[in-house]
């Protein structure tokens, strides 16, 4: 779990694939790994309308 603050229109970029080696965010390893093995990993794009901290998890975050 993660506890993050996101700001008010800003684009966010969240990791779906547990790859990235700046989690909770996407740092675009997903692409090799697709290019692989045939997967459809992305990230999770978030532009929240306020200031807002919110706690992030994957099943697939192992770190
Ligand atoms: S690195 Fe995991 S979704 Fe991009």
């Amino acid at each position: 779990m993660k506890t993050i603050q996101l700001h008010k229109g800003k684009k966010y970029s969240i990791c779906s694939c547990g790859l990235s080696r700046a989690l909770p965010f996407c740092d675009n390893a997903h692409r090799e790994f697709n290019a692989k093995n045939g997967t459809d990993y992305k990230s999770v794009k978030i532009r929240p309308n306020e200031t807002v901290e919110v706690e992030l998890n994957s099943v697939n975050w192992k770190r």
